[in-house]
């Protein structure tokens, strides 16, 4: 029976889930030779939403935070996550920014690539797993869990088979919303074991509706040898099973990890005062730790709650939260009963808000969701009923084949438009994801070197900006 291997997440997916992934490369820096100690099998520190608020929100550069993050943590393999044809971002890129992407992923020390599609259409994947393979990284393909008519143990198993021919080498169950009850995971890890007996399978679920860890109890028992936890301070709530919870639970069992101890207890006791200082400043929100139940009924992931929250705020309705959650299940009804998963969950999410606060569904249709409704995301789980399709796309068919395969190489046109800005061979990157997101950043950076410069050759000093 192989022992359990772990893929740490507080740098990621833990920090993202309960403090909306607002922890800085400064606070990582002094535990990561503790954290590169612990043995873990993988630490997840790049990629999913942590990208996107580097820009936004800590006016860091993502591709230094991983350099950094990489030169510190030499004994560690580093995983990401990569929404297959969107990259980090919320839009299908072309081929070309794909294999870039990848490469300079692999490039700037990425081990293994966790990536998957919103809709579960392996076509999204083709671009991104092969350049992966390329590339020399390990690549874990997961499959979005998510409850509807048709997502059945067949949808699942298929997908995986998919994944697997196109050179996925594990398939992981990604329960983004923490919904993934135990005897469901049972079943389809079972059937996943019984179809493919020599693919290793990984579970990826969230504590958000409180038995995750009977889940992982059950999904372990069947099959699954690789599972993602979050250190205890950033575990639990809305994030994942704590990782001394989970280690202490197998003790005495064939499938306990070999994990130092000594160096969890000091990465625990860490984060615990940085933990702290979050909800001191309200970074960390106390709903967020406890047990969601009611997530069961509308399954929207926690970690992509900040946006909503945002544009709720923007549009001065957070009393109307739980309309628009009611909204979200029906809305995603009509769209084929696509899974809640970046950059889907967003895209529903606001046309969700648009029906509430129109007060006459489908009155507004914003663009992303008649691209989603189109076919420009991949194929829907299941087809949109006729009458809706002839309302929201009125007499244009829907795309049949690889969204991507309408996507024109754009590598030259952002190298081109980055020039003003650029510092490094990545920015071109990140401009073409986030483009106006990107540029206000670059202006940014680009002031603060100013200043920085401007500050050591003068011969007075001035204050930082
Ligand atoms: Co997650």
């Amino acid at each position: 029976m192989p022992k359990l291997k772990i893929t740490e997440t507080i740098l990621r997916d833990g920090q993202q889930s309960l403090a909306l992934s607002r922890m800085t490369t400064e606070e990582m820096l002094p535990i990561l030779p503790v954290l590169d100690r612990v043995g873990y099998h993988a630490l997840e520190v790049f990629g999913g939403a942590t990208f996107d608020v580097c820009l936004r929100y800590l006016d860091e550069d993502p591709w230094s935070r991983l350099k950094t993050l990489r030169s510190n943590l030499p004994s560690t393999s580093l995983q990401m996550v990569m929404r297959g044809q969107s990259a980090v971002g919320y839009r299908h890129q072309p081929d070309d920014i794909v294999q870039s992407f990848v490469q300079r992923c692999a490039a700037n020390g990425i081990n293994i690539m966790r990536v998957y599609d919103a809709l579960n259409d392996y076509r999204n994947l083709e671009t991104a797993i092969s350049t992966a393979r390329r590339e020399g990284l390990t690549v874990s393909a997961a499959i979005c869990y998510t409850e509807s008519p048709v997502h059945t143990t067949e949808h699942f198993v298929s997908c995986a088979k998919a994944y697997v021919d196109l050179g996925a080498e594990n398939i992981c169950i990604k329960d983004m919303a923490g919904v993934l009850r135990p005897y469901e995971a049972y079943q389809i890890i079972k059937a996943l074991r019984a179809e493919l007996p020599a693919v290793p399978l990984e579970l990826h679920t969230h504590t958000t509706a409180g038995f995750a860890a009977m889940t992982l109890l059950k999904a372990v028992e069947i099959g699954v040898e690789y599972i993602d936890t979050a250190l205890s301070p950033f575990a639990e709530g809305a994030s994942l099973p704590a990782t001394e919870a989970v280690v202490s639970a197998f003790t005495n069992t064939p499938y306990v990890p070999t994990l130092d101890a000594a160096a969890l207890k000091e990465a625990e006791e860490y984060f615990s005062t940085v933990r702290a200082r979050y909800l001191k400043e309200g970074i960390i929100s106390p709903d967020t730790l406890r047990a969601s139940p009611g997530v069961s009924a509308h399954g929207f992931p926690t970690g992509t709650y900040s946006v909503l929250f945002e544009q709720l705020c923007r549009a001065d309705a957070t009393d109307r939260v739980k309309e628009v959650y009611e909204e979200i299940v029906r809305v995603r009804a009509d769209a084929g009963y696509a899974p809640l998963v970046s950059p889907v969950s967003q895209i529903i999410a606001t046309q969700a808000l648009r029906n509430v606060l129109d007060g006459d569904r489908y009155k507004t249709v914003t663009e992303d969701f008649r691209d989603l409704c189109a076919g420009k995301y991949g194929r829907l789980p299941a087809p949109l009923e006729p009458i809706f399709a002839k309302q929201i796309l009125g007499d244009a068919l829907p795309l049949s084949c690889r969204p991507a395969d309408k996507l024109k190489n754009a590598v030259e046109k952002y190298r081109h438009l980055v020039a003003p800005y650029a510092e490094q061979d990545e920015d071109y990157l990140t401009l073409a994801m986030f483009e106006d997101v990107a540029r206000h950043y670059f202006e940014r950076r680009k002031m603060q070197k100013y200043h920085l410069d401007f500050a050591a050759s003068s011969a007075y000093p001035v204050h930082p900006v």
